[in-house]
């Protein structure tokens, strides 16, 4: 071998060279690992971001409308609110059995007094459009029975004419909250429809008063307006048995 290409000083410097690149490589994997430091992400990383992104969102609006200290100072009232109160009993005729106390409380309950709701108006008011509005929507019913144009049919009396609905307004309020059974006279003609009519509590007082005000001021028909407040007055009539002739006011 070549004395001058081998020897320990060629050698030595190999040995460091050597060395050295070994070392600039180390260090140029570190740069790399460094610049690539970002996790690859994941599609279920990916949308659980979003979802926490609308979480935290929904909690800065929810902080922002009621606090937290709120509803947990507020949740020890609402218990003790609902733990005390219990579920209003509803009375339907159908449900209460002969006899029984509920039954004798509702006969001995005093009659309504209707004299102050059938006083005739101050002044004639004019009939306001949006009431008649709603009253017709409402009569949708109450055509199925009585005919599109009040005009009564094989299963209801008329409505157009009929001297009950130019009558005491109270009828009319008690007929819609208890129902109407029997045989009854319209302006002069007998009916005895075998079904009647049945209750229709469940129209709100705004209804009723709509329903009301528009059969007393269409087909012909002319008469004062019926509000809100007259049917709120006799709310009380709800659950009683169906009416019948004798128990209205003859008009
Ligand atoms: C399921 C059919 C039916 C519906 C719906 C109905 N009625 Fe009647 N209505 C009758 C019957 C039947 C009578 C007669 C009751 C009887 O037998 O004594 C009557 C009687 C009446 C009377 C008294 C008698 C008269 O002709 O003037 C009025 C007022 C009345 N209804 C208004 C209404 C109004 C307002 C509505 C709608 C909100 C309505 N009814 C919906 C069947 C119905």
């Amino acid at each position: 071998m070549d004395p001058n290409r081998d020897n320990s000083i060629i050698r030595f410097t190999t040995f460091w060279w050597g060395l050295g690149a070994f070392f600039i490589f180390a260090v140029l994997l570190a740069v790399i690992a460094l610049f690539n430091r970002t996790k690859p992400e994941t599609l279920e990383d990916a949308v659980a971001k979003a979802r926490y992104e609308t979480k935290a969102k929904i909690e800065v609006a929810q902080a922002a409308s009621l606090k937290k200290e709120a509803v947990t100072a507020a949740i020890p009232t609402v218990a003790t609110k609902l733990a005390s109160s219990k579920p209003t009993a509803v009375e339907k005729p159908e449900q209460v059995i002969p006899g029984s106390p509920t039954a004798e409380k509702i006969a001995a309950a005093p009659p309504v007094n209707t004299a102050a709701i059938d006083a005739a108006p101050a002044e004639a008011s004019p009939i306001d459009p949006a009431v008649m509005a709603i009253g017709k929507v409402q009569f949708m019913v109450c055509a199925a029975c009585h005919g599109q144009n009040g005009e009564g049919g094989l299963i209801a009396p008329p409505l157009a004419g009929s001297n009950w609905v130019d009558g005491p307004v109270s009828n009319l309020i008690r007929i819609q909250l208890r129902g109407l059974q029997g045989p009854i006279t319209v302006s002069g003609k007998e009916y005895n429809f075998a079904a009647g009519m049945t209750q229709m509590a469940y129209q709100t007082d705004e209804q009723i008063a709509g329903v009301l005000t528009y059969v007393r001021n269409s087909f012909g028909n002319k008469a004062s307006a019926v509000t809100p407040a007259q049917v709120a007055a006799l709310r009380s009539e709800v659950g009683k048995p169906p009416l019948t002739v004798q128990d209205l006011t003859q008009p």
